[in-house]
């Protein structure tokens, strides 16, 4: 390690998100619902060089692993993150984020108008038309979504 780089601790058990692109760590964090006050250790590192993108944040938190619908929100913001799942300060699992092809019932249409928005029985439904950056069409109205209108919804 040159002097140059900065030691962030291990976890023992818990969940490291790693390769959140960056600037985007503090979004995570809202999707995770984590306020500070719970007591759990938690480090951030925002826009740290990487050998992969020229930047990436890193969030650790100690004791909290993720359910599928925080897995899929965060694939939203931050479409190249690995999660590890952390076991004895092993890294027992990693996997890949992925956006699916169709998002459903995660976000609202920006359309106030669309029928997913009123009081029908319609779930919000859209088309990754794009990744990065981000492209929302809905399923019903034909609105486009990007990731400023995501990260609102937070
Ligand atoms: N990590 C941690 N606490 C542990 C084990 C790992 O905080 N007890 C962190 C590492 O610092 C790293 C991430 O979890 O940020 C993934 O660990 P590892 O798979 O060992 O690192 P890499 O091989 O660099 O991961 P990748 O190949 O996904 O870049
Ligand atoms: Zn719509």
């Amino acid at each position: 390690m040159s002097n140059t780089e900065l030691r962030v601790s291990k976890i023992q058990n818990g969940t490291v998100i790693d390769h959140i692109s960056g600037g985007y760590a503090l979004d995570v964090v809202k999707i995770l619902g984590i306020t500070g006050h719970e007591g759990r250790v938690m480090t951030i590192a925002v826009n740290v060089p990487s050998k992969r993108f020229a930047a990436k944040d890193v969030l650790k938190v100690e004791g909290r692993a993720l359910n599928a619908r925080e897995v899929n929100r965060i694939a939203l913001v931050a479409p190249h993150a690995t999660i590890n799942i952390i076991r004895d300060y092993c890294v027992v699992e990693k996997l890949e984020v992925k956006l699916p092809r169709v998002i459903e019932g995660l976000i609202k249409c920006v359309n106030p108008a669309c029928i997913s928005n009123s009081d029908e029985p319609a779930v919000a439904k859209f088309y990754v038309e794009d990744e990065e950056p981000l492209l929302l069409k809905c399923h019903y109205c034909g609105g486009i979504l990007e990731k400023a209108d995501v990260l609102q919804q937070l």
